[in-house]
């Protein structure tokens, strides 16, 4: 399990300007040291002392990763000459959504958000600051993929260059947006240091596909939810940010479709074998990953109103549903073998999570913990084998922008 280890600052040592930021609507953004999931920081950031509160927190396999890939075969796959799949006027389209920017002015905070975070007091303040922090790297680490993906496709293939560059641009206004929330709380993440401090995980470019076209479809879903819920249950809107996610999913959303059609300019990737078992193996990492994390954190989907369980479900169902448009083979996870599966590795994370928590020597804890890995990896390859849905088109629908709800 990949442990890294991360230090907080209140938001009295903000620096100024990172330059990564200056394409965002927010100017020059302000750099602020990581991420805070443990009380102690709060408290020492409600302080607001001068110095820094540093408090290391760990993190696991289940944290938001950052992510790196081979681009010289990136470079390949989009060069025209060589790949005869794309097309070129359907990315000249989709640029000219993007090049719209729909929530170019979507993104301004008013005073409710300070009042707000002020009424927000006990564990959900706690667990509020976590999801705000976690939704910040998530989105933060779509920035750097992208920026880095415009970059050096610049040269092979202007157009889908410039469309993951706008993408960066809504993923950093996304990730700014976030850590203004932060700021309500005394607190912000160090973007610039995040950067470079943070492990990056490498993916070959078609598990990059697969995983950031999940990724980016699971967090419509899952914006879009939380919208819609709160929309009808207003009572629990204890912070105005989720107002703003009905408009911010539509992002999410182009940004799936982007990589949808970038599968099909690379059909290698959808037509065979092994690209089944990959798509299968992707949503399988993808809904476990959410599952156990938001499980580990219901405090938070029940303050706002929120069955979590429910709630992830109907995120896997319909990521699911919209995934089987494109992958080849996506899992049944409206079985109910899914669920309860789901359901024990819940459990056997909590064992795990509470075998940390003894005071054993860590030989004694490793020893504890390998027949509940045991576990937990005979639960998922159980997932894994269940009878699949074949899914997706090799003839594919032409593209076009759509509102999904
Ligand atoms: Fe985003
Ligand atoms: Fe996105």
């Amino acid at each position: 399990m990949a442990t890294e280890m991360a230090l907080v600052k209140p938001i009295s040592k903000f620096s100024t300007s990172s330059p990564i930021f200056s394409n965002s609507r927010y100017g020059k953004f302000t750099t602020v040291r990581m991420s805070s999931t443990s009380q102690s920081t709060t408290k020492a950031a409600a302080k607001g002392g001068k110095k820094a509160a540093k408090t290391a927190i760990k993190e696991t396999l289940l944290t938001p990763r950052f992510y790196t890939t081979d681009f010289d075969e990136m470079e390949a796959l989009f060069n025209t000459e060589i790949n005869k799949n794309l097309n070129q006027s359907e990315f000249e389209a989709l640029l000219q959504e993007f090049k719209t920017d729909y929530n170019q002015t979507h993104f301004v905070r008013n005073k409710e958000f300070k009042e707000a975070a002020d009424k927000i007091d006990g564990p959900l303040r706690q667990i509020f600051v976590e999801f705000l922090e976690r939704s910040c790297t998530a989105e933060f680490s779509g920035f750097l993929l992208y920026k880095e993906l415009g970059r050096r496709l610049k040269k092979t293939n202007p157009v889908v260059a410039e469309i993951f560059s706008l993408m960066s641009r809504d993923e950093a206004r996304h990730a700014g947006f976030l850590n203004k929330g932060l700021s309500d709380f005394n607190l912000a993440l160090d973007l610039g240091f995040l950067t470079k401090a943070r492990k990056y995980t490498f993916f070959k470019p078609k598990f990059i596909f697969y995983a950031t076209y999940l990724s980016e479809k699971i967090g419509y879903w899952r914006y879009i939810t939380i919208y819609r819920h709160l929309k009808e249950n207003p009572e629990y809107q204890c912070y105005p940010i989720f107002k703003y996610f009905e408009n911010w999913c539509q992002d999410e959303n182009r940004h799936g479709d982007f990589f949808s059609a970038l599968l099909k300019a690379q059909p290698q990737f959808l037509n065979d074998w092994k690209a089944k078992l990959w798509s299968r193996f992707f949503c399988l990492s993808v809904y476990v990953t959410m599952y156990l994390n938001d499980c580990q954190r219901t405090a938070f989907y029940e303050g706002i109103g929120l069955d979590t369980k429910e709630f992830d479900m109907h995120v896997i169902i319909e990521t699911n549903r919209t995934t089987a448009r494109i992958f080849p083979a996506v899992l049944d996870v409206e079985n109910p073998e899914f669920k309860r599966r789901l359901d024990k590795m819940v459990e056997i994370n909590e064992q795990l999570l509470a075998v940390g928590e003894t005071s054993d020597i860590p030989l004694v804890k490793n020893l504890k913990r390998i027949p509940l890995i045991a576990a937990l990896a005979s639960e998922l390859l159980a997932m894994y084998l269940m009878p699949p849905i074949e899914s997706g088109s090799v003839d594919f629908a032409e593209f076009e922008p759509q509102l999904v709800y």
